[in-house]
Order: C-alpha cells, then sequence, then structure tokens
C-alpha cells in the first residue's frame, strides 16, 4: 500500500522540503485564522487550535543554531508546514485531496523516525528549546517519534484507501496530538 514518494526517498536528514508548504511557513495570520474556524466548528477543534497554535508561537527565528540543532531544527519546521499545509482541507476551505493528505503525511512519517538520530546528547546548546530531559528519559522520547510515525503512517493509509472528511480530519488530530504530547515533556514551553 505504501507508495514511494519523491519528496521522502533519502534517508539523510534534508533541507528538501520541496513544495511541502513553503508558502503558508511563519504566517501566524493564518493561523490565527485557522484556529478559529477550527475550534469553532468541529469537535476535534480544541486538540487541533492548541496544536496549531502552538506551531504559531514557534515560528521563531533560529538563525543561531548550527549541526545537528540546526537539522533538527529545520525538519521540525518542515513538519510544520506540512501540518499547515493540511490545514485548510480540515477547515473546510479546501476540497480534501487524498493525494496530498498521504505525500503530506508520509513526510512526516518518514521525517519522525530521524528525530531521535538528530538529537545527540547535549544537543541542546542555544538557541535549542530541547530539554536535557530528553537524555534522561530517552526511550520515552524516543517513543513519542515512533508514535508520530505510526499515526502519520496511518493517516496515509487511510488518505489512500479515500477516508471521508471526519476520518481524515480525527487522523490528523491524531497525528497533532502527538507533536503536542512530545513537546509538552521535552521542548522549552514558550512564554
Ligand atoms: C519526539 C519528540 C517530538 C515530536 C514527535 C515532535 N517534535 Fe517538534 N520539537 C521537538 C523538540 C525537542 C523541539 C526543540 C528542538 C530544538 O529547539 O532544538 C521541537 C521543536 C519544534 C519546532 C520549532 C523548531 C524551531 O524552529 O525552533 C516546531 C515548529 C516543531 N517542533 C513542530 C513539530 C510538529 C509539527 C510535529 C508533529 C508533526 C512535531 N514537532 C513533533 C520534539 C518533537
Amino acid at each position: 500500500m505504501n507508495k514511494n514518494f519523491a519528496c521522502c526517498s533519502g534517508t539523510v536528514p534534508q533541507r528538501a522540503h520541496g513544495g511541502l508548504g513553503d508558502n503558508v511557513s511563519n504566517d501566524s495570520l493564518v493561523d490565527s485564522a485557522m484556529i478559529k474556524a477550527i475550534s469553532t466548528t468541529f469537535a476535534a477543534g480544541p486538540m487541533l487550535a492548541l496544536f496549531i497554535g502552538s506551531i504559531a508561537s514557534m515560528a521563531e527565528a533560529h538563525d543561531g543554531a548550527n549541526g545537528v540543532t540546526k537539522e533538527r531544527m529545520d525538519l521540525m519546521k518542515g513538519m510544520a508546514d506540512a501540518m499547515k499545509s493540511m490545514g485548510p482541507m480540515f477547515k473546510g476551505e479546501a476540497p480534501l485531496d487524498h493525494d496530498v493528505v498521504a505525500e503530506k503525511a508520509h513526510h512526516l512519517s518518514n521525517h519522525a523516525k530521524e528525530i531521535p538520530e538528530l538529537t545527540p546528547e547535549g544537543s541542546n546548546e542555544h538557541p535549542s528549546d530541547a530539554l536535557p530531559i530528553i537524555w534522561e528519559d530517552w526511550d520515552g522520547y524516543v517513543e513519542n517519534a515512533e508514535a508520530l510515525a505510526e499515526e502519520g503512517a496511518k493517516l496515509v493509509e487511510i488518505a489512500e484507501n479515500g477516508a471521508n472528511l471526519d476520518e481524515a480530519r480525527t487522523q490528523f488530530a491524531e497525528v497533532g496530538k502527538t507533536c503536542s504530547t512530545c513537546h509538552d515533556t521535552f521542548r522549552k514551553p514558550k512564554d
């Protein structure tokens, strides 16, 4: 069932997020509109709103980051873009496009597997928001990455099987939860 998507064929951590939502990055206006629409319209709203809101507040400069820390931040940024680019479909502003959802979800699932290798011990120097608890609870951290890989893969599968909007949105929310769950424990809280 799994297709190979051109965007994600490499195993090397990539900056090549070609076409994956580059047009919507760092657009907090889009985010707040999205939060409102989703939270007032859908049952899954509060979770999605919380999650998408947290993406908005994460859109900060990380110019000072180097090496693996920068790679990790770039990977996260690419995943946030993939999530954001699905937003309009799940708030009813764009038709559900199963191919796009499958492609973005594949991006998430694939890159989730790279999170542990991009988090070597001690790689939380400024301006990183990674918390030292990552290396105290490494198994927990890896489990969170695996959860994202699994929930992302489920979204790929149901999209490829022609899921209706409700089903796809519910699974999208499950994916979003895995991001928030990991951030809640392993990433510095935002002010
Ligand atoms: C296994 C844990 C984990 C999972 C799962 C996870 N993240 Fe992260 N994320 C982190 C950590 C740790 C940081 C802090 C990285 C740093 O600053 O060094 C982070 C940072 C970020 C950032 C900020 C990057 C920056 O520019 O500073 C964004 C955006 C982000 N994550 C989005 C997401 C999205 C979207 C998902 C789900 C699709 C997700 N993350 C899933 C652990 C995770």
